[in-house]
């Protein structure tokens, strides 16, 4: 079905690499000597397109630990399509390990990848993405390099079983935590959940960040139809691989690349997909920021557009019941995008080198009970809203289909953390004066303030309302949640606290009205009030003097423009041609 280069279009290809390696002089030969000290010899890598293959493994990211065979898989294919494989490490952005958060290196990781591709002989590259974070980072450095570019990912764990049932990542942690948190469990099954919770290798196996971010790569033509959900440890991963090595050296020949695929349809394609899969709050930010790389407009309002007019379909956790591997079987991306085929644009690019109708227009399969019917939805519309008012005048998020139907309309004095420190001091205090219908409130936990916005957005609810049975109320913070996480959570109110949005002013008791249905978030109080409260506020101290983290306090942007540095942002149109040095 893949297009093949014609022998006509292979003839036209400079490649960049020759640059390197097809010089006379002392760096012509210099560079030579680099691929002879390696172990290639001048007969095998003459004229032949450099492939870089990225890879995010590492022992410190547990998600990415699948990578290593992969990459394998990706070189034999590389060296049989008639390229030369190089492979290279990136930093690994392990969302369980780093703190505060992966997401303070996901503008790094960007970084490092665009002047690695830059500054090497590098033709095409292979984007071997797993945790969350890194596949937009790699979609985000890819971009701004614009070289021919394909992802591959680690795939999702199989599923841990405990006490009879499937363990869904995340999504059940935060679960039995609760249940921990107020003797619902004991000590012991505690330390059994922790056994069961992640014996398989791969990302998480729920919708989490990690998988709506793969799936997203698919929907904008970024990885091979069908590759996104196949599981970690099946060899059909390894035979993905191996496809994208094949392709990435066609895509060279055919001198496609991200900037051509990655369009304003493309992206509308993937917040139809985005919307229909129950996907990510997380989302938001990296889709903004990835588009913002190539200057395609993407504005938080599109994705509350596309939301009202888009199914929900996908009965996947936490916005359905299901884990990844079902929606594997069920048949994955192909399958959902062709129920929604009528909403796509597919005319669209891809990787393959087709477009988009030649995908859906193959698949021959699909699992009702996990990809429902485009006419029999699990939701008829949105699984976001975005919400805008005098508390978030550039807008916060909310994903709807997890947030409690009782609360979706509700007003409720605030209970103000200053920041997670307090949060974590107080939260569970007998005497906080706190009942089901308060509004939690966190602040100081965003992109500057932190700095990097990481996922304490789900705040907990107090052991004093869990003990009496309550288990969701309206939280509102400046922070990002975890995509696995779920409940009446506002996240990314923009802009944030610490550089003195409408946030850092709420105090205890003031009324907090959220109304989803109208898009709305409220403070009532009056601006007169909120104007004398204005003069006295003072911006909390920047805890880092240097370094990285002040870098990015100083340059990152708020959430509703993607949370990149804003000297990385394309100026003009001039500034999205690669460079070669
Ligand atoms: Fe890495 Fe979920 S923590 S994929
Ligand atoms: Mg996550």
């Amino acid at each position: 079905m893949e297009t093949r280069p014609t022998h006509a279009q292979k003839a036209v290809i400079q490649l960049r690499s020759q640059e390197w390696f097809e010089g006379r002089d002392e760096l012509g030969l210099q560079s030579r000597s680099v691929l002879r000290s390696l172990g290639w010899s001048r007969e095998f890598f003459t004229g032949k397109p450099v492939i870089g293959i990225a890879n995010s493994w590492s022992e410190l990211n547990n998600c990415n630990s699948g990578l290593k065979a992969v990459a394998e898989a990706v070189k034999r294919s590389v060296i049989a399509a008639g390229g030369l494989p190089l492979e290279f490490n990136t930093m690994s952005l392990g969302e369980e390990l780093m703190k505060p958060s992966a997401m303070l290196y996901r503008n790094l990781l960007a970084m490092e990848l665009e002047e690695t591709l830059r500054a090497y002989p590098i033709d095409g590259v292979v984007l071997l993405t797993g945790c969350d974070k890194i596949t937009p980072a790699q979609l985000m450095g890819a971009a701004s390099a614009n070289l021919p570019a394909i992802q591959v990912c680690a795939g999702p764990r199989i599923a841990g079983r405990w006490r009879g049932h499937e363990i869904a990542s995340g999504t059940e942690l935060w679960h039995y935590l609760d249940k921990y948190r107020t003797g619902g469990i004991t000590e012991q099954d505690w330390q059994e959940l922790e056994e069961h919770y992640a014996c398989g290798i791969g990302t998480c196996n729920t919708m989490g960040t990690a998988s709506t971010m793969t799936v997203l790569s698919e929907a904008l033509g970024m990885m091979l139809p069908g590759t996104a959900t196949i599981a970690a440890t099946d060899t059909r991963r390894l035979a993905a691989a191996e496809a994208s090595g094949r392709r990435i050296v066609e895509l060279v020949q055919q001198d496609l690349r991200p900037a051509q695929i990655m369009t304003r349809a493309a992206f509308e394609n993937a917040l139809r997909v985005y919307t229909s899969i129950g996907g990510s709050t997380n989302a938001v930010i990296h889709l903004i920021a990835i588009a913002k790389r190539l200057r395609v407009p993407l504005t938080l309002d599109d994705f509350d557009t596309f939301a009202r007019t888009t199914p929900m379909l996908l009965n996947v956790q936490p916005s359905g019941a299901k884990l990844l591997h079902d929606f594997d079987a069920a048949g994955g991306m192909p399958a959902l995008m062709h129920e929604i085929r009528d909403l796509l644009h597919l005319e669209c690019l891809t990787v393959t080198g087709q477009a988009l109708q030649e995908t859906v227009d193959a698949v021959s399969y699909r699992d009702a009970a996990v990809i429902f019917s485009r006419h029999e939805p699990l939701a008829p519309s949105g699984s976001i809203a975005v919400l805008r008012g005098n508390l978030a005048p550039r807008g916060a998020v909310i994903r709807t289909t997890t947030a409690s139907a009782q609360l979706k309309q509700h007003s409720g004095p605030a209970l103000v953390f200053e920041n997670y420190t307090d949060l974590l001091a107080r939260i569970d205090r007998p005497d906080l004066p706190v009942d089901a219908n308060s509004v939690l409130v966190l602040r100081n936990a965003g992109a500057v303030g932190v700095p990097g916005l990481p996922e304490w957005g789900s705040i907990p609810i107090p052991e004093k309302l869990l003990r009496q049975g309550v288990q969701d109320m309206v939280r509102i913070s400046d922070s990002r949640m975890s995509g696995t996480s779920s409940g009446t959570v506002v996240l990314h109110v923009t802009p944030e606290a610490a550089i003195g949005g409408p946030l850092a002013l709420v105090q205890d008791g003031d009324i907090i009205e959220l109304d989803i249905e109208q898009r709305t978030l409220t403070l009532h109080v009056s601006e007169e009030e909120l104007q004398r409260r204005r003069s006295d506020w003072m911006p909390p101290r920047q805890m880092h003097g240097r370094g990285y983290p002040r870098l990015y306090a100083e340059h990152v942007l708020q959430p509703d423009e993607g949370c990149d540095f804003d000297f990385l942002l394309p100026q003009s149109e001039a500034d999205l041609a690669f460079q070669p040095p």
